[in-house]
């Protein structure tokens, strides 16, 4: 199976979104990852639902909503509406997580849990074989452009493990400091899915560059 590339709409040109969308129509990209904050859980805001629900209308890949958000079981209808396939909700914000992914299964959506780059992968053992997805964060979210951690490999390498040993076919994703050479290393570990936002929509050639992360 070759890399799932979902680019991060984060690092679109807004002046030009729906340029950038067919551009992204037009790419061997997998899907769109859609990163909703809200300046509590992380300190940063971004876009809201009056954009993403725009996103139906102009590209037919599936979309992979991230929250970075507290309480992101409020939202499960709004997300549904937008026709997204995943809903990625932080661990760290979810004390009833388990009641958290059959809402968003219950709203025909795949339900992925993202764990932030001290949360270790060992607290998803008993809810593992419930999701679609695991977001692994490889930096600490909120902002586009920063720096892979590198201890995220070791990361993928354990729940691929995990996920190995249980006999489940969860994804794996990774989201953050993306490019051809952390990529490869991810997908060395065991990363199915890629996230990137800055390497593709600041290369000269962003087609080229997404094409280049799914041949990893
Ligand atoms: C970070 C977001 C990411 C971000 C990645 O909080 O979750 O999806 O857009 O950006 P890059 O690829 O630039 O690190
Ligand atoms: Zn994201």
């Amino acid at each position: 199976m070759s890399t799932i590339v979902a680019p991060s709409l984060l690092a679109a040109d807004f002046l030009n979104l729906e340029r950038d969308i067919y551009m992204l129509n037009r790419s061997e990209a997998d899907w769109i990852h859609l990163d909703i904050m809200d300046g509590i859980f992380v300190p940063n805001l971004s876009f809201g639902f009056a954009v993403t629900n725009l996103l139906k209308g102009v590209t037919q890949k599936p979309l992979d909503t991230h929250l970075m958000i507290v309480q992101p079981e409020k939202f499960t209808e709004e997300v549904a509406a937008t026709g997204s396939t995943f809903m990625n909700v932080h661990y760290e914000v979810c004390p009833h997580l388990h009641r958290v992914v059959q809402q968003i299964r219950g709203k025909g959506m795949k339900p992925a849990v993202t764990l932030n780059p001290h949360t270790p992968v060992s607290v998803l053992e008993d809810i593992l074989s419930e999701l679609d997805m695991v977001l692994l964060m490889s930096v600490n979210p909120g902002f586009g452009g920063q720096q892979f951690i590198e201890q995220t490999l070791g990361k993928v390498a354990r729940l691929k493990k995990m996920i190995e040993e249980r006999g489940l076919k969860t994804l794996i994703q990774v989201d953050g400091g993306v490019n051809l050479e952390t990529g490869r290393k991810l997908v060395d570990a065991g990363a199915d899915v890629l996230v990137a936002g800055s390497y593709i929509f600041s290369s000269d050639d962003p087609e080229e560059a997404i094409r280049g992360l799914k041949a990893l």
